[in-house]
């Protein structure tokens, strides 16, 4: 093999972290394979067609077309790359641990010969790294180097994330193998945090697990300004100003999803568990969370009385707006919920092709058809394209003119004065007052 041959970086998983890292990297102007074990995944790479949806990430590919190159076979990647990103799922067993087999099976097919540094992007327990060293070693592959460098992306702006990172985290057993992994990123403008494996395995937990808290935290505030009659978003303005708090993670709403929060905030929980600490903390942040998306059918109720029979539309099924996953989306909990009550489901959403997940809901084509004839819409991701149904066609359309606004999207005054009732996450809420007799006066709504 020549030296033309050679890609300095090889990445093991095409989904959000490996397909972004491999294209981010390649415009580094560095050589990248990535390898991934779905041939339909592949064959859609290799043909321009990108499987996720990421803004800018098909454009960003297509641009680095001569460095990257996308296989299923791992001898390939193995042999002609330096360091070896592993991005592959780390998603929830039943007991709330991470499960760790598909980084077993990267570890299992490396070839005898690899001679490389394996990176561990994926996001893995504390400890994972020394049994990841272990493993190697009972393989022969001792030889072989391990840094643990964890992703911090974010959906929807994973490039800028990457590319303007808030600091890149670098935990290594040998400083050779460190300084190869930061020679990567020499040419962002960040702050490198160098440190011990254990650290940047926990770096990564801790994070996600403290930016969940901070949503439970201000949805809890957001429940109670709801009693008191407080507004949530005055109160997180006046909050985030204090430069102590700060303004982020602070936007009251339906509650976190994703793939992310809910498994590594579980992980977390287990960990510390497994090692004999009871993480009270973090019991609460995932139940606060588990409620704030079901707070929605008593909001429903509120105003429609019993659910059997309404049609309830729900609007954006992503976890958050930007992305087209579905994975731990509020929209499943919801839909499932709303179905138990009898309630007739429209789902909607501009990018996310749902398939099991919302078994027994009808999807619609568009936001508009998803809510003619409904008694209620039912914000539960932020895109901004929703704002556009606040209008008199939408109003004249609707069964029951009321807005349920899982995420504080629309504003209140300009909801109401449009002709609609309207709920949102601790904010003021509509006045109880039954809206004008209709041809069909059940059922009744209170604006
Ligand atoms: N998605 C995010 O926003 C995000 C952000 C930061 C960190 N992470 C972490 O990064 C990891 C990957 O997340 P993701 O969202 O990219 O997952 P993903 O499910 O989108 O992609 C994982 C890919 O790995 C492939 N794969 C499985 N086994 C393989 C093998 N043996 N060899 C090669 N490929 C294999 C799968 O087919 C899949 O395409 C997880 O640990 C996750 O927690 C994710």
């Amino acid at each position: 093999m020549g030296d033309t041959d050679k890609a300095g970086i090889g990445i093991f998983g095409a989904g959000w972290v490996g397909l972004v890292t491999g294209a981010c990297f390649a415009e580094l102007g560095h050589t990248v394979v990535i390898r991934d074990v779905v041939p339909e995944r592949i064959e859609s790479l290799r043909a321009g067609r990108v499987p996720i949806h990421e803004e800018g990430l098909e454009q960003l590919i297509e641009r680095n077309r001569d460095r990257l190159s996308f296989t299923l076979g791992v001898g390939e990647v193995a042999a002609r790359a330096e360091l070896l990103f592993v991005c592959v799922g780390t998603p929830p067993t039943y007991s709330g641990d991470a499960d760790l087999s598909a980084i077993w099976t990267v570890l299992d097919e490396l070839p005898a010969e690899t001679r490389a540094t394996l990176v561990m992007k994926s996001t893995v327990p504390v400890g994972t790294g020394d049994k990841v060293r272990a493993a190697l070693e009972a393989r022969g592959l001792g030889h072989v180097g391990y840094v643990s460098n964890p992703e911090f992306l974010s959906e929807g702006r994973a490039l800028r994330d990457f590319m303007q990172p808030d600091r890149v985290v670098i935990g290594a057993y040998a400083e050779p193998d460190a300084l190869a992994v930061a020679a990567l990123y020499d040419s962002l403008d960040t702050e490198l945090v160098q440190t011990d494996v254990h650290s940047a395995e926990m770096i990564k937990l801790a994070s996600n697990a403290f930016l969940a808290t901070r949503i439970s935290f201000i949805n809890e505030i957001a429940n109670v300004c709801e009693v008191t009659g407080a507004d949530v978003e005055e109160v997180a303005r006046g909050m985030g100003l204090d430069r102590r708090i700060g303004s982020h993670f602070l936007r009251a709403g339906i509650g976190y999803g994703g793939s992310c929060f809910p498994k590594d905030v579980s992980a977390l929980k287990q960990l510390a568990g497994n090692s004999g600490y009871h993480f009270q903390l973090l019991n609460s942040v995932i139940e606060v969370n588990e409620l704030q998306k079901r707070r929605v059918v008593g909001k429903l109720k509120k105003h429609l009385g019993h659910l059997a029979g309404r049609r309830v539309a729900l609007l954006g099924l992503a976890y958050k707006a930007g992305t087209d996953d579905l994975r731990e989306a509020s929209s499943i909990v919801l839909a499932a919920r709303l179905l138990a009550e009898g309630a007739e489901v429209v789902a909607w959403d501009p990018v996310a092709r749902p398939r099991d997940e919302l078994r027994g809901a009808t999807l619609a084509a568009t936001a508009r058809e998803a809510v003619a004839g409904a008694d209620a819409a039912v914000i539960v991701t932020e895109w901004p394209e929703l704002r556009e149904l606040v209008c008199e066609e939408v109003r004249a359309a609707m069964r029951t003119p009321l807005f349920v606004d899982g995420r504080n999207l629309l504003d209140p005054l300009a909801v109401r004065a449009a002709g609609f009732a309207y709920e949102g996450v601790g904010r003021p809420t509509s006045p109880f007052s039954a809206l004008p007799e209709t041809e069909e006066p059940e059922p009744r709504v209170r604006r």
